[in-house]
């Protein structure tokens, strides 16, 4: 059933969950700020172990579809929303359901890396267990960390200075470390908004080489406005798209080598071959 939801402001990270492969499947989702709506009836399957991208020009609902997908939206005083999503056909706004259990199953990393400055790399990435209150042993904090780092792809070159505040990074290592410190979590899915526009070429290329080992254990919806990106690390794509004055909404999806091969609607035609967006 679709509903409407009125959204309450609260929230929290996430805490240890199962981390079997898990679908997301987002289905008739629209959303408003205030009366303004923004997204109309979107549906999208996220499959398991894969990498979903979404493409799309600026404004036509791609972070704000994101942000529906983990329960963010709603910390928007002004959000409203309708539709459903199920992680493993569950759905995640159920009403029997915290909104930290969409968090600890779902992670999200941002455009810009938002690491803790002051706080030690070993307390980044075990942060958001301790927001969440979960304890473990100290010698499972230390394989966490170890195992967190080595998956985000930046054990090597940290392990010698754990304590040293992770501010102290360049950009593409911090944006690593908040990979590090969403997967602390193990999240059954990665949710990246733009996660390299800030970052320099040879960064980029590691967190897009971490992407593809990471498909194998968490599903992966990356936002990118880098087409050449999406190609490399996404096995499905999503082509969004908000005409004048209307709500943004897929125009295609499908497998990303087709969707930019041989795209069936003239206007994703249009936007992967760059003539417009
Ligand atoms: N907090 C907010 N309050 C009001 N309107 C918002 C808010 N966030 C986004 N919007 C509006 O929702 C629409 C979709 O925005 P969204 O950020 O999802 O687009 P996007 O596709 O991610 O764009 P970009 O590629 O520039 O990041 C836009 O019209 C935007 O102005
Ligand atoms: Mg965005």
């Amino acid at each position: 059933m679709t509903t409407i939801l009125d959204i309450p402001t609260f929230g929290s990270p996430a805490a240890p969950t199962g981390n079997a492969l898990a679908t997301l499947d987002a289905q008739s989702i629209s959303a408003w700020f205030g009366t303004h709506k923004v997204l109309d009836r979107v549906s999208l399957t996220m499959e398991a172990g894969q990498v979903t991208a979404l493409i799309g020009p600026s404004g036509c609902g791609k972070s704000t579809f994101l942000r529906i997908l983990n329960r963010m939206h709603e910390l928007v005083p002004s959000a409203a929303l309708a539709g459903e999503v199920h992680l493993d056909g569950h759905d995640i706004y159920d009403s029997s359901r915290r909104l930290t259990d969409a968090r600890k199953e779902i992670g999200m990393v941002f455009q810009k890396p938002n690491p803790f400055p002051a706080m030690s790399i070993y307390d980044n990435v075990v942060a958001g267990l301790k927001l969440t209150g979960t304890r473990i042993s100290r010698s499972d904090k230390d394989e966490l960390v170890e195992v967190s780092l080595t998956k985000a792809g930046l054990w090597k070159e940290v392990r010698d200075r754990l304590r040293h505040p992770g501010g102290g990074l360049s950009g593409g290592q911090q944006q690593r470390l908040c990979i590090a410190r969403s997967l602390s979590v193990r999240p059954r899915v990665l949710l990246m908004d733009e996660p390299c526009s800030a970052l320099d070429p040879t960064s980029t290329r590691v967190i897009e080489e971490t992407m593809l080992e990471l498909a194998h254990e968490v599903t992966i919806v990356i936002v990118t406005h880098n087409m050449q990106q999406a190609q490399r690390v996404s096995q499905n794509c999503a082509f969004f798209l908000a005409a004048q004055g209307t709500p943004g909404g897929i125009v295609e999806h499908g497998p990303t080598d087709l969707m930019f091969s041989d795209p069936i609607d003239s206007r994703t035609a249009d936007y992967v071959n760059g003539r417009f967006g």
